[in-house]
């Protein structure tokens, strides 16, 4: 019909005398692979059995109803002997595992016992709350004897931060981006602080640190008036990364005059190049 490998590696096998053709000699050749060439185990197969992998009911039945007696389990958790499975085959400890629908929390549970980092993310707080918090918390602090934690010999550690994401600084008009209406004075300069990696700290007129780089949020026009202000606050040493809503033309030379290594950027445009973050 045609190469399931290639012409040369049959024509090599068969010049090895390593392709099978069964009893007679008349079946579909098959090409001998000897255990010396082979990865210790067993390859993956597609179907995975509840009675190898368990279900989402041995999950709540025999793991999660155990964990949290008296609160009704979460509807589809999923087995950590599934995902067991998942992160052993496509990671290695120290990898970083990331689950978009975090729910009970499983990924996270299982990643940490696997000596993985993890990231979860959660749309219902109640979920977070109810479920997956509490369930981390009792995997960090050794206290969740089910799954997988005696076949990887787990006994707790290590730890997690959650984060409440704020809504986006961007929206999208056709094909245009712009700032969310709500990017505004404070709440305008923290969040472009923390995008933009730095510490968010109000001094004078500026909004963060980072090292030696100080970061100015203007939410209007950056002019040489605005920009010659900002620079006399500057310390000796100090270069400062300056974010307008709008600029004008000959803004982004002075400050490069006046102060070296010193920026000007335009919300939100020099923000995000080609779908990445600017620091
Ligand atoms: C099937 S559950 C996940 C089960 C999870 N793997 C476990 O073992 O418990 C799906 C979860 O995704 C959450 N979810 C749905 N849409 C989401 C979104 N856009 N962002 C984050 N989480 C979302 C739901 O609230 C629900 O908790």
């Amino acid at each position: 019909m045609y190469w399931r490998f290639s012409k040369e590696n049959f024509e090599r096998a068969l010049a090895e005398d390593r392709v099978y053709f069964g009893v007679d000699g008349d079946r579909m050749p098959i090409v001998k692979r000897y255990l010396t060439e082979v990865q210790a185990g067993v390859v993956p197969r597609t179907w995975w059995p509840a009675n190898e992998v368990g279900s989402n009911m041995s999950a709540k039945r025999d793991h999660l109803r155990k964990l949290f007696p008296g609160v009704a389990a979460f509807a589809t958790p999923k087995p950590e002997g599934l995902l067991h499975r998942i992160i052993h085959i496509a990671t290695k400890p120290g990898d970083i595992v990331l689950d978009c629908f975090g729910g009970s929390g499983t990924t996270g549970a299982v990643a940490h016992k696997m000596g993985r980092q993890w990231v979860l993310a959660e749309v219902s707080p109640s979920t977070v709350e109810t479920f997956t918090k509490p369930r981390l918390m009792k995997v960090v602090n050794g206290e969740d004897p089910g799954g997988i934690t005696q076949e990887v010999e787990w006994n707790g550690g290590g730890g997690f931060r959650v984060l409440e994401v704020g809504s986006s600084l961007y929206e999208r008009a056709a094909d245009r981006l712009l700032l969310a209406d709500w990017a505004k004075g404070d709440m305008f300069a923290r969040a472009v602080a923390s995008q933009m990696g730095f510490a968010y700290e109000l001094d004078g007129p500026f909004a963060g640190r980072k090292g030696r780089t100080r970061l100015a949020v203007v939410d209007g026009v950056a002019d040489d008036v605005v920009v010659k202000s900002i620079v006399s606050y500057l310390e000796e040493e100090e270069r400062v990364t300056i974010v307008a809503k709008s600029a004008a033309p000959e803004a982004a030379e002075l400050l490069r005059q006046m102060s070296k290594g010193s920026r000007l950027l335009k919300a939100p445009g020099d923000l995000v190049r080609r779908g990445k973050v600017v620091r």
